[in-house]
């Protein structure tokens, strides 16, 4: 989108040892001139992560968070934690989180009023399964997962969209140009109507299967301003050339 600087959002998953983590991230800390980087790795390696991209290029993120901001909660991470070990965003939603922890709507819009509380940016993740794709209700399932999962105040902190479709995801299958485009836009209408002009600098990424290979033609649709990145995040090369193509 015009006027909006493309981010490249690299969702590491539960992949790697902290030594692999820190040298990722050694290896991507320059980033690339006019593109904001991030790079969100597992909870054990964040703190590690942060001390090697002090000063660089890169910014870091979690995966996930509690909606507490403290408490007898075991296993768990709270928005707060995530800062303190130099977290500036977080993923929320991811399909991932939805389906192996049974999270809805309604616990991704906690954890996100909790993540903007703590000062972290949130990027949820919305996007369809494959039946519901084909049975021609990919644009209602996303309209009603931003719905349910955006908080008020969301867009005036800053607070991201990824669009990733559940099938697209580690597949290397992606939607069409033009289908990723039509969501893109109706995800920008569902904002816009919903808080007002200001959702036009809200940051729109699409993710699923993204590689250097088919990330120029991606990035380049109407209303898509970056990428959430899995696989292709862990080898820095690859991460590299998907944020030189933004
Ligand atoms: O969050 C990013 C992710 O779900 C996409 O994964 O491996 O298809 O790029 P991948």
């Amino acid at each position: 989108t015009q006027g909006i600087r493309p981010l490249i959002a690299g969702n590491w998953k539960m992949h790697g040892t902290v030594r692999e983590a820190a040298r990722l991230a050694e290896a991507v800390r320059e980033g690339v001139e006019g593109v904001d980087l991030l790079v969100c790795p597992p909870f054990p390696h964040l703190h590690t992560v942060s001390v090697v991209l002090l000063g660089g290029r890169v910014a870091v993120g979690g995966q996930d968070c509690h909606a507490a901001g403290k408490g007898a909660h075991t296993g768990d991470v709270s928005a707060a934690m995530l800062r303190d070990v130099g977290a500036t965003h977080v993923i929320l939603g991811h399909s991932e989180r939805r389906a192996d922890h049974a999270e809805n709507d309604a616990a991704v819009l906690a954890k996100t009023k909790a993540a903007l509380a703590a000062g972290l940016i949130p990027i949820v993740c919305v996007g369809e399964t494959e039946a519901e794709r084909l049975g021609g209700l990919a644009e209602s399932v996303v309209r009603g997962q931003l719905e349910g999962s955006v908080p008020y105040g969301f867009v005036t902190a800053g607070g991201i969209v990824a669009y990733e479709p559940v099938w697209a995801i580690g597949t290397g299958r992606t939607p069409t140009e033009d289908d990723i485009a039509a969501i893109h836009a109706t995800m920008r209408a569902a904002l816009v109507e919903r808080f007002g002009p200001a959702a036009r600098a809200t940051r729109l990424l699409y993710g699923g299967s993204v590689k250097p290979s088919n990330a120029k033609p991606i990035l380049a649709l109407p209303e898509v301003d970056g990428a959430l990145v899995g696989g292709a995040s862990l080898v820095a090369e690859d991460f590299l050339a998907i944020a030189r193509a933004a």
